[in-house]
């Protein structure tokens, strides 16, 4: 992963050597089981300012520095990959992008002769192994150059065919993860198995392909995005075989890959992937752009760590972990009683976050979540923003478990707990006996003999639906109430 690391504030040399500590921890947290203590932004962001500051000081550049490698470290007992996977340098802006492209373009000494843009899926990159169109090795990425074998995983993931259309020599490379959907069904999946729920799609993929022996079954998807073994493609073509072949590609979702003949149509159909992102049905963290033709990658080639035709732009990250303050307990017109969470303010995607929901009561229980928990929230689009999961290796020991209302939080009445979601027992009455206590109270109507029990009776009754009401009761009504003599009527 390189950066383009203008503008960006030096660090001291210590403080690079912590970042590097930083980055390398999170690093191996990510390649090795998908969690992370770090969002994407932040991670990104510690490793432009590591690049940044190894520019300026070329010599002081440290040994385990994640700038210098394909990705975390491999593993012992891993397969050697047949071709480095290589990972892909970052843009952040429409400014940064340019840049990008005219250096290819200086680079190749001609304009690119078309560009491929296509989703940045948020996953796994996997290597799926054919021999005459069957699939025999599926490996992770590892460290670049040899990687997990994970073929006990295959018959789980949707769009990676146990045979091809065609009896081919091949290898497929591409992403696996978990949609939205499969996403819910698999955290619906771990908690009936009363296993902790999966922070996010992509934590949920890591572990799920390295899971062996599970007591149930996770379901993940495959998108091809190139081949090893169907030469001189152009990229649009190569994923068109790789649709015929059976493969899953991008090219069946909204967010299809698209040819564009210029830097400007790159631009306009980044922008266009990046307004469907709240609406595609699984996580996407960029946009990919590719120079298209098999002869302008061929005449570009490829660096150690990824290739000079091809580049992320980079989107802000829909997932962000911050500090769990609060829990607020608010009651509905309906009287459902929901949880929701106060959080320490956080940026997401442009957009401060401050609340964000936390579902029900037993939710929160088997989450486990605590006040105090660094947290990962997430927020798409207009979705309301929710807590997914708590990071517990995170934690200080100074977290306080979250306290439960014994009494509905509005009107003081009992709770009905016997159903996933909370429900004041009045239900709907819940709303107007609270607001007619409110009313009646001294610093508002000031109404004598108008209580909790006689508002109860006057809502039970049917005679008071909402505060107006109070105003057109009858003498007549008020007596035909138990327990109403003359005085109190009056
Ligand atoms: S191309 C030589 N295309 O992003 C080609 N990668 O951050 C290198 N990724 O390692 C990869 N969607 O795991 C490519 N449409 C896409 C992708 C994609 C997701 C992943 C891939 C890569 C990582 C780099």
């Amino acid at each position: 992963m390189t950066f383009m690391t203008e503008n960006i504030a030096l660090l001291s040399p210590a403080a690079y050597a912590e970042a590097v500590t930083a980055a390398v921890v999170a690093s191996a947290a990510y390649y090795g089981d998908g969690t992370t203590a770090l969002g994407d932004d932040e991670y990104d962001g510690l490793l432009r300012a590591i690049a940044a500051y190894e520019e300026a000081h070329p010599d002081e550049v440290l040994a385990q520095s994640p700038t210098g490698k394909v990705a975390g470290g491999a593993v012992q007992g891993d397969v050697p990959h047949s071709v480095p996977m290589l990972s892909l340098d970052n843009v952040f802006d429409a400014d940064e992008l340019a840049e990008w492209a005219d250096g290819l373009e200086r680079r190749l000494g001609h304009p690119v002769a078309g560009w491929c843009v296509e989703p940045k899926l948020d996953g796994l990159a996997v290597a799926a192994r054919y021999r005459g169109g069957r699939l025999v090795q599926v490996l992770t990425r590892g460290d670049g150059l040899a990687g997990e074998d994970i073929t006990h995983a295959a018959d789980a993931v949707l769009g990676l065919p146990p045979n091809l259309t065609k009896p081919i020599d091949v290898e497929l490379r591409g992403e696996v993860l978990l949609t939205t959907a499969q996403f819910e069904e698999a955290n619906r999946i771990r908690l009936a198995h009363e296993a902790t729920p999966f922070a996010h799609p992509r934590s949920g993929a890591a572990g799920t392909l390295r899971a062996k022996d599970r007591p149930y079954r996770i379901e993940l998807t495959f998108f091809a995005y190139s081949a090893i073994g169907l030469n001189d493609l152009g990229h649009v073509a190569l994923l068109e075989n790789l649709a015929a072949l059976g493969a899953n590609t991008a090219a069946s979702t909204d967010a299809a890959p698209m040819r564009c003949e210029t830097v400007e149509q790159v631009q306009k159909r980044i922008d266009v992937i990046a307004g469907l992102r709240a609406d595609l049905p699984f996580g996407i963290d960029g946009v990919v752009v590719k120079a298209d033709t098999a002869e302008d990658q061929r005449q570009a080639g490829n660096g150690s760590r990824a290739p000079r035709w091809a580049v992320a732009r980079k989107l802000a990250a829909e997932h962000k972990v911050t500090r769990l303050r609060a829990v607020q307990w608010n009651v509905g017109r309906t009287g459902i009683i929901a949880p929701r969470a106060v959080l320490e303010p956080v940026v997401i995607d442009g957009v401060t976050v401050t609340y964000a929901t936390l579902h029900n009561p037993s939710d929160i229980s088997r989450r486990g979540l605590m006040i105090g928990d660094q947290v990962f929230v997430y927020r798409a689009g207009d979705v309301i923003p929710r807590v997914e999961a708590p990071l517990v290796d995170q934690r200080t020991g100074a977290e306080s478990p979250i306290v439960f209302p014994d009494v509905c939080p509005r009107c003081g009445d009992a709770i009905d707990t016997s159903e996933q979601r909370w429900r004041c027992v009045r239900g709907r009455n819940c709303q107007a006996v609270a607001s007619v206590i409110y009313a009646a109270g001294r610093d508002q109507f000031d109404i004598e003999g108008l209580g909790g029990t006689r508002a109860i009776q006057l809502v039970e009754a049917g005679l008071v639906k909402d505060v107006a009401d109070l105003f057109t009761l009858t003498r007549e009504q008020l007596l035909g109430l138990e327990r109403m003599g003359e005085t109190s009527a009056a």
